[in-house]
């Protein structure tokens, strides 16, 4: 029983002791419901592939429970902590406690997972004098340590965030130490191939060798930092570090080989769903990044980024409009938000499911810690939030379904479009609500990724 529900055992021991153990486990393994036990895992070994997905750790080193709420951490940068616990606060970064406890949760689910992505950002958001090089670089070093710590044996395909840097956001097109050092802390994931493009320009690729296809899957791991706005390093530069052009010869090279392409990245092409007319990165870039990727659709199985700290999703359309790729962005660890912020993110961890043979996606499973729940009692009780097919009513993760859900959403009044945005904040406050503009924003934001069709999303209103 247990290998074959290995989450809803441990939950129902916990829960009852042995006692009722099978009707739970019946209960669980039959019809997972949002606020359940961890997933069921597939009905047989070749079934569907997974792997999690972390993002945005943010650990604040100096999080520690006081009086004096301006002091809890560096991080609230003089605002008072709201409600500061052992497992932090909404205008803190992660104690370390938090992020252990997101590991540890994900390792006792005993998920069978092929490999981990995590999508950067270690360091803590503080005023730039206040970090240095030094200190970023044992940051990025301490959260690589933890994590094989939890998982040894695990694969994991990092990417840079804008924070894994000093100054922050100022990422180099060429080596430079940060590269350097933080090269040596993923050699134990990465080829000697990849580490070499790595220390150049903060990117790379690698085969990942699936058990059950022939074919491996191809991860491309891209430093869109150089392409986000703030970076006034790659200001005027036309390809920053080569990276446009390395990944058309990457893509076609894959395309001939008939593989297939995860494509993850810290900063995420396209709209941001929370602000109006902004993308995250340069419009620039965006519109050759789009470009490219609607040309190598076919190769590409899925994308996944981070930063925006919320759970999203886009979908790419081709000029027809027709849908052709899936993009996610998983939310953060991190529960900070800044003063002038109404809401913020639980922290939030996710299991992707795929076709262990085509690498197409199949399901998401997002996990959550209710922050103010965990703190209250002194537990760190990480439970499912939703599973996006259960969510949403589509099949599978495919553009298509995707797409068809965004409409869904589109609708007047939708409940669906609520209980998204309930997601997208990772259940900070159900009683937010999203409409007229707000609303707008995030329609829009999903479904066009290029200038030209999302000004027309936006006029149309
Ligand atoms: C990581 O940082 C935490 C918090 O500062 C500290 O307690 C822990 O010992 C560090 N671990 C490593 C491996 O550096
Ligand atoms: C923090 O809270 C204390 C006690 O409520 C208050 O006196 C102080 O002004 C607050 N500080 C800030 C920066 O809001
Ligand atoms: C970029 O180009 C603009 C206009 O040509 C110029 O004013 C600016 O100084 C350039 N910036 C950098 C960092 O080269
Ligand atoms: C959106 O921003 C772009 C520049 O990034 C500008 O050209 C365009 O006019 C803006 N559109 C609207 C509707 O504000
Ligand atoms: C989170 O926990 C708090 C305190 O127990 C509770 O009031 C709130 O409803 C919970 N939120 C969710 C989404 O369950
Ligand atoms: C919270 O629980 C931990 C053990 O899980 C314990 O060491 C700690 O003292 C508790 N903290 C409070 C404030 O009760
Ligand atoms: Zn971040
Ligand atoms: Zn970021």
């Amino acid at each position: 029983m247990r290998g074959a529900c290995p989450g809803a055992a441990s939950l129902s021991m916990e829960l009852a002791g042995g006692c009722c153990a099978l009707s739970l486990w019946l209960l669980l393994c039959r019809s997972p419901a949002p606020g359940a036990a961890a997933p069921a895992p597939p009905a047989g070994p070749l079934a569907v592939g997974q792997f999690w997905h972390v993002s945005d750790l943010h650990l604040d080193p100096t999080y520690h429970i006081t009086g004096d709420h301006t002091k809890v951490c560096s991080s609230s940068k003089g605002a008072n902590a709201s409600n500061p616990g052992p497992f932090g606060d909404f205008f803190c970064d992660s104690p370390y406690q938090l992020i252990l406890s997101a590991f540890k949760y994900m390792k006792e689910s005993e998920q069978q997972v092929s490999f981990m992505i995590w999508t950067g950002d270690s360091p803590p958001h503080v005023p730039v004098e206040e970090l240095s090089t030094k200190m970023v670089i044992n940051v990025i070093g301490n959260m690589t340590s933890t994590i094989q710590s939890f998982f040894p044996d695990l694969q994991v395909f990092p990417a840079l965030g804008n924070h894994d840097y000093w100054p922050q956001d100022q990422l180099s097109v060429s080596a430079n130490e940060v590269y350097n050092a933080v090269a040596n802390f993923w050699k134990p994931w990465l080829t000697d191939e990849a580490i070499s493009t790595f220390k150049k320009g903060g990117f790379y690729t690698q085969l990942f060798q699936s058990s059950v296809s022939p074919q491996p899957l191809r991860i491309i791991s891209l430093n869109t930092n150089l392409y986000y706005s703030p970076n006034h390093v790659t200001l005027n530069i036309t390809d920053p570090a080569n990276q446009l052009v390395w990944l058309e010869s990457t893509l076609e090279i894959s395309l001939q080989k008939k593989e297939k392409v995860y494509v993850i990245g810290h900063v995420p092409i396209g709209y941001l769903p929370f602000a109006r007319n902004t993308t995250a990165i340069r419009g620039y870039y965006n519109e050759r990044l789009v470009k490219i990727f609607r040309k190598y659709s076919d190769v590409i199985a899925g994308q996944f980024f981070g930063h925006t700290h919320r759970d999203s999703i886009m979908i790419l359309l081709d000029e027809k409009e027709n849908p052709i790729n899936s993009l996610f962005v998983a939310p953060a660890v991190t529960p900070v938000k800044s003063v002038l912020q109404r809401e913020s993110n639980n922290p939030g961890v996710r299991l992707y499911q795929y076709d262990p043979l085509q690498y197409s996606l199949l399901d998401l499973w997002q996990f959550y810690l209710n922050l103010t729940d965990a703190n209250m009692k002194n537990e760190s009780n990480w439970k499912l939030e939703y599973i996006l097919t259960k969510e949403y009513g589509i099949e599978d993760l495919k553009p298509e379904n995707l797409y068809e859900m965004a409409k869904q959403l589109t609708v007047p009044h939708s409940k669906l479009f609520q209980q998204y945005y309930n997601n997208f904040i990772v259940s900070y406050d159900k009683s937010i609500v999203c409409e007229g503009d707000c609303k707008t924003s995030q329609i829009c934001a999903m479904q066009y990724l290029d200038h030209s069709f999302y000004t027309d999303c936006i006029q149309r209103g």
